[in-house]
């Protein structure tokens, strides 16, 4: 048996937008997918899973997962789930060139699915990881990645950037345009999450953008307004020392920038009520900047904070249903135990 564990990430600013070429700066946060996987002698693969938003299921099935399990869990949700694993299963199999692989495969997320917070990314980059090494065939973390963002691409019907399955195969913060992906250094941010308990359909709100952009004109112009703001925010990261504990006028900078990210993700439709209402929480309670982060319609939210204000007041909040810290990860996918 060989486990795997990936980070989950938020996204500082520029989701959305890097779907169409712009840059984005996601941050691996202290958050983890955990993938323990077990070659089998035969080709079925069975999955236990469990994370923040499921009680928890156990599918088993051999070849594909067209046959829907009969379990105990939102339906779309386990079908979300199910898919990313099918696919990472795929590359796996493919990487390890063994396409008759068998695997009893058990996840264990701390990231609520569909949230924003990068879970299925986790999941898939922690399972290749973990599917490979068990075959014997273990890849770099770039490769990794790369595996891991074609999973994500097949799963979301090519409406997927690199970004999420870089973040978490590399850690720390990473900037990502197009096809060019690289980590960047940054101070420790003090990220606050915020979680509604729900989760967006992320296919349906990047076609809904998509729509926005190709009818108007000022919705492309909004798009590309987020770019520039990803821009800026990269170039005040670029100046701050990394090793030193950030400066109050870089968050109060970077916060307004994260203020003004979310209100052209809100312009664009992908954020709600829920989303807003934790946002103006955070605002309220004195953080830097508060914005969605993630697909949107409804799960996170992402505040700067160093003190322990915006944690209080979301707690308060009465759509916020959780409510955390979420230290940087400087770590990426990494081999947890192997038996
Ligand atoms: O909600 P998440 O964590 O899957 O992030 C989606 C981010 C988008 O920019 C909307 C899509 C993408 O693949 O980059």
């Amino acid at each position: 048996m060989t486990v795997s564990t990936a980070p989950g990430k938020v996204y500082l600013f520029g989701e959305h937008a890097v779907v169409y070429g712009e840059p984005a700066v996601p941050c691996a946060i202290e958050r983890r997918a955990r993938v323990a996987v077990d070659e089998r002698d035969d080709d079925h693969i069975r999955v236990e899973a469990r994370d923040l938003s499921l009680d928890g299921f156990t599918v088993e099935y051999a070849g594909d997962t067209d046959g829907r399990p009969d379990v105990d869990a939102p339906t779309d949700l386990v079908d979300a789930a199910m898919g990313y694993i099918d696919a990472a299963v795929e590359q796996a199999r493919d990487a390890a060139d063994a396409p008759d692989a068998g695997f009893d495969i058990r996840v264990e997320s701390e990231i609520p699915l569909g949230a924003g917070l990068g879970s299925s990314a986790a999941v898939a980059v922690a399972g290749i990881d973990a599917a490979t090494r068990e075959l014997g065939a273990p890849l770099g973390p770039k490769e990794v990645a790369d595996r891991a963002y074609r999973a994500e691409y097949d799963v979301q019907d090519g409406q997927a950037s690199r970004a999420d399955t870089f973040c978490s195969a590399m850690g720390g913060a990473v900037r990502v345009e197009g096809d060019d992906c690289r980590r960047i250094d940054t101070p420790n941010l003090p990220f606050v999450v915020g979680f509604d308990g729900g989760a967006g359909d992320t296919g349906e709100l990047v076609a809904g953008v998509r729509r926005l952009k190709r009818e108007y004109g000022f919705a492309a112009d909004t798009v590309g307004n987020i770019g520039d703001i990803v821009r800026r925010g990269e170039s005040l990261l670029a100046g701050a020392d990394p090793a030193a504990d950030p400066d109050p006028d870089l968050l109060a900078e970077l916060g307004r920038l994260m203020d003004f990210d979310h209100g052209l993700l809100e312009a664009l439709g992908v954020s709600s009520r829920t989303l807003d209402s934790m946002v103006w929480a955070a605002r309220e309670a004195g953080a830097h900047g508060a914005k969605l982060t993630g697909a949107g319609g409804g799960g996170c939210i992402v505040a700067l904070d160093e003190t322990p204000e915006t944690r209080t007041a979301l707690s308060y909040t009465a759509e916020c249903r959780d409510a955390f810290r979420a230290e940087l990860d400087r770590e990426g996918v990494r081999e947890a135990g192997r038996r």
